[in-house]
């Protein structure tokens, strides 16, 4: 087989600033050892985020020059409204800024105290918007999803016994809402399997349970049933992204990732009486309902963003490359979450730095050496993110330690990826010189974000 090529031309460049070791080095002290302070510019490869992160295809860009900006009742709209339903098949399409717009409109209308929300696992954003009304949310992951070092094709699955259990001790009736994380981002961008969707639907129904997909990445996950689950090789990528739409009752999207735009979101839902509280709230927070918190020429962007998004050439490279790093590293003895997820590679910190324990964060302290050692900027996914304190103010740490190498869609080639491997590679090499650190500020809710770190 020859190599599998990047499926696009370049046609307009965004040159990369170089800086040196000592340079970093400081840099890096001045945002308190926290990439998400540094400068864009002082960064040589983003691996930060997916998110918002997508090149742009020149239709595209055509489409923000057709982007019609009436206020109400936009072309664009409809043009976005109509390639949303292709895909999820829903009734009420309501466009948002980005997802978690999404998730603060449907679960500030759903949640509350007393309310428990569960998913194969929640994103960060999603469980703040959870537990910001007071509601409790729950990770219900299958049990092979929680050991990095395991194969299996789809880790991201939720699992079926334990959501029986949750329905039965919470009580269905607190119980307004099962999502399911397409793919699981927290969890290694590991797919859910369409029997798995099916599975969760079936007990969702059966306790009438409404279930939402968190849609960010569903084409990626499309694209592993198709190459993974029997029945699927044959089918139409889109086709399959159809199918794990009918199952769900509605979805939230952050089209910042599988629209491969910059900015935008939406809400989708069949409820009736649901999507009139939605687009009323959606009016006070983000826009008129043919808007949301968009541009005309945003949801333009996303229309044709969703088309291109099902192309197979274009999955398979994104899912090759992603996998390509991951196997890389993986020769060089570095231990990642297996197999290979669809967006981005997850280092597993808690066996790169057996000698550093979850107190010292030994994921922010490989995040701070790849930036020093090769300006390569990624985040940690551990207990920096998801670490919580008991009473005594000990840290209850997360239950992985991961760093995330997210790659941006159609923005880096082989050679910077190649770049990336042998800066991990280097570091990994030199890792038991490799020391923790600790927090010396940190916000009361997503502190990653914000935190300031001192090296021990
Ligand atoms: N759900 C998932 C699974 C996500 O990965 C994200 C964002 C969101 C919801 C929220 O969407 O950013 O548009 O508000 N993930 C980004 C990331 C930020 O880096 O993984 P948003």
């Amino acid at each position: 087989m020859k190599t599998i090529i990047e499926p696009f031309k370049i046609k307009s460049v965004e040159p990369i600033r170089f800086t040196t070791k000592e340079e970093r080095t400081k840099i890096l002290e001045d945002a308190g050892y926290n990439p998400f302070m540094i400068h864009a510019d002082d960064v040589l490869i983003d691996l930060l985020t997916d998110s918002g992160t997508s090149a742009m295809s020149s239709d595209q860009w055509a489409g923000i020059m057709r982007g019609d900006e009436s206020y109400a009742g936009a072309k664009s709209f409809y043009r976005f409204e109509s390639a949303v339903k292709k895909i999820t098949g829903d009734e009420f399409i309501i466009p948002t800024h980005q997802g978690r717009a999404s998730e603060k409109i449907l679960f500030s209308i759903l949640g509350g105290p007393g309310k428990y929300f569960a998913s194969n696992t929640f994103f960060d954003t999603t469980r703040a918007n959870i537990e910001f009304t007071g509601a409790e949310a729950v990770d219900l992951l299958c049990e092979v999803g929680k050991h990095p070092e395991q194969r299996a094709p789809f880790k991201g699955n939720m699992d079926i016994d334990a959501l029986k259990a949750f329905i039965q001790k919470a009580g269905k009736e607190n119980i307004p809402l099962v999502v399911l994380t397409v793919t699981n981002n927290s969890g290694g961008g590991q797919p859910v399997s369409m029997q798995n969707i099916r599975e969760v639907k079936e007990v969702c129904k059966q306790n009438s349970i409404p279930l939402f997909l968190d849609a960010c990445r569903f084409a990626e996950n499309a694209y592993f049933i198709k190459k993974r689950e029997n029945g699927y090789a044959d089918k139409p990528v889109l086709e399959i992204c159809q199918e794990m739409f009918s199952y769900a009752d509605g979805s939230t999207m952050s089209a910042k990732k599988d629209a491969l735009v910059n900015i935008g979101g939406w809400l989708s839902l069949n409820d009736t009486d649901l999507a009139l509280k939605c687009r009323n709230l959606l009016i006070v927070t983000e826009g008129f309902p043919t808007y949301g918190g968009l541009a005309g020429r945003d949801l333009e962007a996303i229309a044709q963003g969703l088309e291109e998004i099902v192309d197979e050439h274009y999955l398979q490279y994104r899912i090759r490359s992603t996998e390509y790093l991951g196997e890389k590293i993986l020769a060089a003895g570095v231990p990642i979450i297996e197999p290979p997820g669809g967006h981005a590679i997850y280092i597993d910190a808690k066996r790169f730095l057996p000698h550093v324990p979850a107190e010292q964060y030994p994921g922010q302290s490989i995040v701070c050496e790849l930036y020093v050692e090769g300006g390569i900027r990624t985040v940690e996914i551990g207990s920096v993110m998801f670490g919580k304190y008991d009473k005594n103010g000990k840290l209850i740490p997360a239950m992985m330690e991961l760093v995330r190498l997210a790659i941006p869609r159609r923005v880096y080639t082989q050679s910077h990826i190649d770049y990336v491997a042998e800066v991990v590679i280097d570091v990994f090499k030199r890792r038991e010189k490799l020391k923790g650190y600790h927090i010396t500020y940190e916000a009361p809710m997503l502190r990653h974000f914000t935190a300031r770190f001192k090296k021990f």
